[in-house]
């Protein structure tokens, strides 16, 4: 194949700026016990960034349908209007209640992929995940039991199952998948929040995590698939209906409650973009911290065209930032 004459743009280079501001203007409402607030001012900068961005996107996943969510809605149009068109999943504060409350491992995401190529999570809030890092690509399978994809996990990982660390949700609805975790010998590493950390975790070096189970957003699927298609790694899901009046909702409306849906369902094509900033520390990246000049950032960004991954530390200063910009500086 010819080389192409000219390096072509990296989109995911300028969502940069759009996660940073983001995570800026919530981490000013760390530990301040209101989610609503963090989650706000996440939004508004997030959109004033993406407002100057030259492309034409669609919110594919945002904060919700037009009439609950004034901003960054589903179907809102966002960019200036110029090529590309793309689709965007946006998730302005990866757990809202973790920086509500200090906690560690809040994030600020988006991602973008080729015009119609993004899985559209409609009234489907949650998803069985299971997701594992480049080196266990195509060891696991979702209708598996959580003890078989141990074992295959562990062959391909070439490591015996109880040096497996296994990243679990802290919720009552996974008690047997933890009890089921142990019992095979595993390690299982609770969350409280924030699993699309979770899954990134599983492809980054030496975090610990080997593979996620469980339970959790369909729109943070869609965002970890974004994500892992660049990293290497794999996420399969299936979507899950709470109740029967859900399960007839999604149904009614053309939704296959059986399908597994791979990471190529999820993000089609090897065209996307992911930038993450921590708005509090996590395990990879250092949370906002703010000086008497400005704040400082760290943010990971990956594209899958190239599968390059990029960690970013930024320096953010507030006099000349505040000349030019209202995005949460
Ligand atoms: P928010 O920050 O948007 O509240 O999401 C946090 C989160 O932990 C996600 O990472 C996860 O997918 C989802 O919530 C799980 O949902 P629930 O808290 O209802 O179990």
């Amino acid at each position: 194949m010819r080389a192409p004459d000219k390096p072509d743009r990296n989109l995911a280079l300028e969502m940069i700026r759009v996660t940073e501001a983001a995570a800026i203007a919530a981490a000013r409402w760390a530990g301040r016990g209101d989610k609503m607030a963090a989650d706000g001012a996440a939004v508004d900068a997030m959109r004033f960034v993406l407002s100057g961005v030259a492309m034409d996107g669609i919110v594919v996943i945002g904060e919700g349908e037009k009439d609950e969510a004034p901003m960054l809605y589903n179907g809102e149009h966002l960019g200036d209007g110029r090529a590309p068109q793309v689709d965007v999943a946006v998730d302005p504060i990866d757990g809202t209640t973790l920086t509500a409350m200090g906690r560690k491992g809040a994030v600020s995401v988006i991602a973008l992929s080729e015009r119609g190529t993004m899985f559209n999570p409609g009234p489907c809030v949650y998803m069985r995940k299971v997701a594992v890092g480049p080196r266990g690509r195509g060891a696991v399978d979702i209708n598996a039991s959580p003890t078989d994809n141990l074992r295959e996990l562990s062959k391909r990982l070439g490591k015996p199952v109880q040096e497996l660390g296994v990243v679990v949700l802290d919720r009552p609805r996974h008690s047997e998948l933890i009890a089921e975790v142990r019992e095979a010998g595993a390690r299982v590493l609770l969350i409280s929040d924030g699993d699309v950390t979770g899954a990134i975790a599983t492809a980054w070096p030496n975090s610990g995590a080997d593979i996620l189970f469980g339970i959790g957003g369909t729109p943070e699927g869609v965002i970890a698939a974004a994500a892992l298609q660049g990293l290497g790694g794999e996420i399969q899901g299936v979507l899950h209906a709470r109740d029967d009046d859900e399960r007839r909702r999604a149904e009614e409306m053309g939704y296959d409650l059986s399908q597994v849906l791979s990471t190529d369902d999820l993000v089609t094509g090897d065209n996307c973009y992911f930038s993450a900033t921590a708005v509090t520390d996590g395990d990879f990246l250092k949370g906002v911290r703010f000086t008497e000049f400005g704040a400082t950032t760290q943010s990971l960004v990956v594209r899958s065209r190239s599968g390059t991954v990029r960690t970013i530390e930024t320096f953010h200063r507030h006099n000349k930032l505040q000349e030019f910009t209202t995005a949460g500086f």
